[in-house]
């Protein structure tokens, strides 16, 4: 599975009909979209059709829509993917999903804040781990999918309440060690396969 296939599969099951892509580059998953209503974002994309060019933060600050579907993969800096999030959760409709790429970076070299290996992920599992640890009337889970995809919805039950003391846990290795982080990655990304994924939207 691709992460378009994701974003079309969630489309499918909740009857999305608008999409906002933060960070386009070449339109691979943006084109492969199937939603009625697609924008794009990206100040500096090599493919532009649909595409606002500029950053997310100017996008945002006067953006008067709201979207079904949010696809977060813009720049891989902790702080502006948690900016990117929050700002996507404040235009998100009712019953929308929101995915986030690269969440779980399997080697150290690719989570660098320079780009050091061509799976470059950044650091957004630090921003990934902030908000799972906050938003707590959201389910949150990350597929082993790519580089692992964040998603995020607002609660439709209580089956998967984060404790106090994971948050805390949370919150501690968002600002911590790779090494720590990954000595507890599939607990602290909540990490499903391709198999859960399918089972839960497809
Ligand atoms: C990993 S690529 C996106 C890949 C694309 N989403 C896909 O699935 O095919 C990241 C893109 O984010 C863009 N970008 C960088 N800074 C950005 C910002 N502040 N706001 C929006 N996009 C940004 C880059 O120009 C680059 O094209």
């Amino acid at each position: 599975m691709n992460r378009a296939q994701v974003i079309n599969a969630i489309a499918r099951e909740i009857g999305a009909k608008s999409y906002l892509e933060i960070g386009v580059q070449t339109g691979k998953t943006f084109r492969a979209v199937e939603i009625a209503h697609k924008v794009g974002v990206d100040p500096d994309p090599q493919w532009s059709d649909q595409t606002h060019l500029m950053g997310s933060d100017q996008y945002f600050s006067q953006n008067n829509q709201s979207f079904d579907i949010i696809f977060v993969d813009g720049l891989h800096h902790s702080e502006q993917v948690y900016k990117d999030i929050t700002n996507s959760i404040s235009i998100l409709n009712d019953g929308g999903v929101i995915l986030v790429d690269d969440c779980a970076p399997k080697k150290e070299i690719y989570q660098r804040r320079s780009p050091a290996a061509i799976n470059w992920t950044g650091d957004v599992w630090r921003a990934w781990l902030k908000l799972r640890a906050r938003l707590v009337d959201w389910n949150t889970c990350t597929y082993d999918i790519e580089f692992g995809l964040g998603m995020l919805h607002k609660r439709s039950s209580v089956k998967e309440v984060i404790s106090k003391e994971e948050r805390e846990e949370l919150l501690i290795r968002s600002e911590g060690s790779y090494k720590e982080f990954s000595a507890s990655f599939d607990q602290l990304l909540n990490m499903k396969t391709a198999f859960d994924f399918s089972e839960s939207w497809v």
